[in-house]
């Protein structure tokens, strides 16, 4: 089965064309063609993702992208002209400018060989996610393809069961139930998942998502958007002077759920920045070490009371902070240590961040379990996994 995939949640704009085989315990992905591009570096003026440049910049870099996708896949036959039904397929797209784009599209290429589109429905901006939608839409019905409707979230927690292997990846399938840690730009949840596609959300943060918490601390310390990655890089360089007298406490460490609240942390260093009249590059490194622990030991503490709780078969952790090798490495220690019946998953550090390859692949398991595109598609903000299936 012959899957192109769209991801437009945020500030990626990705394309990918994979072929399935196989169900949920054994699957293979061949990547066919994969195209990317971040927005990344627009957005850092802004200092975070700005809805509505991240809109635009989808609708001029999609049809781009997923030509490029086809073509690496061999499936980008030109053919002149459009028909009547396919001039129908956009009626929907509402910007002129983007519809022109997509009918130029149309108007060069031949229906191509695909049995399905997925595409990302939900969560992230609205605006973002609507571009990625109506363009899909627009596709499958011009060429009479199905569309379904893939959950963010779904992507991630898949892009940690995926290995790689020559020419795609390989489902390393996880013993039930699944605890998944889901932690980037937009969301700190647990989620569980007994069967599935069957989620239950057993805590989450009551404030600032981590990868949010990365990106404010590193906006006062005067990085640039996105800051995880280098909040990371500067604690490393700490972690290597050895000593680091700061501490920042271990947000809601105590209390008997599996919730988070990371705001508080960010604010403790904003404090501690205002408390140091002259800041060198050296204390910006302890701050940033001292931050990236409190985090970790959070994330340790309530992982070490959702798998106490739940005792699952698997543990996984996804999203773009999963990128984090204190992180990841904190989390394989614990489980590898106390929880020895659980299997860990963690992500290709390729697969970390937002792409179209994991919608890809929720789309296939989906599909090879029997699951049909539904109706017409919603960009829907504030999407949430469910006990649905
Ligand atoms: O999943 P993702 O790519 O986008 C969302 O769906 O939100 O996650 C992006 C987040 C950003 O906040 C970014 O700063 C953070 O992931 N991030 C990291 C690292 N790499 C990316 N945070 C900490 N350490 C990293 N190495
Ligand atoms: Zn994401």
């Amino acid at each position: 089965m012959k899957i192109l995939a769209i991801e437009t949640s945020c500030d990626e704009t990705a394309a990918t064309v994979l072929e399935g085989s196989g169900d949920t315990s054994n699957a293979t992905f061949k990547i066919l063609g994969n195209a990317l591009l971040s927005q990344a570096d627009l957005h850092a003026a802004y200092g975070g993702v700005y809805p509505n440049l991240a809109k635009r910049e989808h609708q001029l870099n999609l049809v781009p992208l997923t030509i490029k996708a086809l073509t690496e896949a061999g499936l980008y036959k030109e053919e002149e002209g459009i028909t009547p039904s396919q001039e129908e397929a956009l009626h929907d797209v509402r910007e002129a400018g983007f519809k022109e784009a997509i009918r130029n599209f149309l108007y060069s290429v031949k229906a191509p060989e695909i049995d399905m589109i997925a595409v990302t429905h939900g969560p992230g901006l609205e605006p973002a996610l609507w571009t990625g939608i109506s363009f899909a839409a627009a596709i499958g019905k011009a060429w009479n393809i199905p569309v379904m409707g893939i959950d963010h979230m779904e992507g991630h927690i898949v892009s940690a069961l995926l290995e790689p292997m020559e020419g795609g990846y390989a489902l390393r399938p996880p013993k039930l139930p699944l605890l998944s840690l889901l932690i980037s730009g937009g969301h700190t949840e647990f989620v569980l998942m007994e069967e599935w596609f069957v989620y239950e959300r057993i805590g989450e943060t009551k404030d600032d998502a981590v990868g949010e918490a990365f990106d404010k601390v590193a906006r006062l310390l005067n990085l640039a958007y996105p800051g995880g990655p280098q909040v990371a890089a500067l604690a490393a360089r700490s972690r290597e002077r050895g000593k680091n007298n700061i501490i920042f406490p271990r947000p809601m460490a105590t209390d008997a759920t599996c919730d988070f609240s990371f705001s508080g942390l960010k604010t403790a260093v904003m404090y501690k920045l205002q408390k140091m009249d002259k800041i060198s590059e050296e204390d910006k490194e302890h701050i940033a070490h001292a931050f990236e622990d409190a985090v970790r030991d959070v994330l340790i503490i309530k992982t070490r009371r959702a798998l106490s709780e739940k005792m699952p078969g698997s543990f996984l952790i996804g999203g773009g902070v999963s990128a984090n090798d204190i992180i990841r490495r904190g989390l394989v220690d614990l489980v590898q240590k106390d929880f020895t019946d659980t299997e860990v998953h963690l992500p290709d550090k390729a697969l970390t961040g937002d792409n179209a390859i994991m919608i890809g692949a929720a789309g296939y398991l989906r599909a090879s379990s029997g699951r049909k595109p539904q109706g017409p598609l919603f960009a829907t903000g504030s999407l949430r996994l469910s006990k649905n299936g």
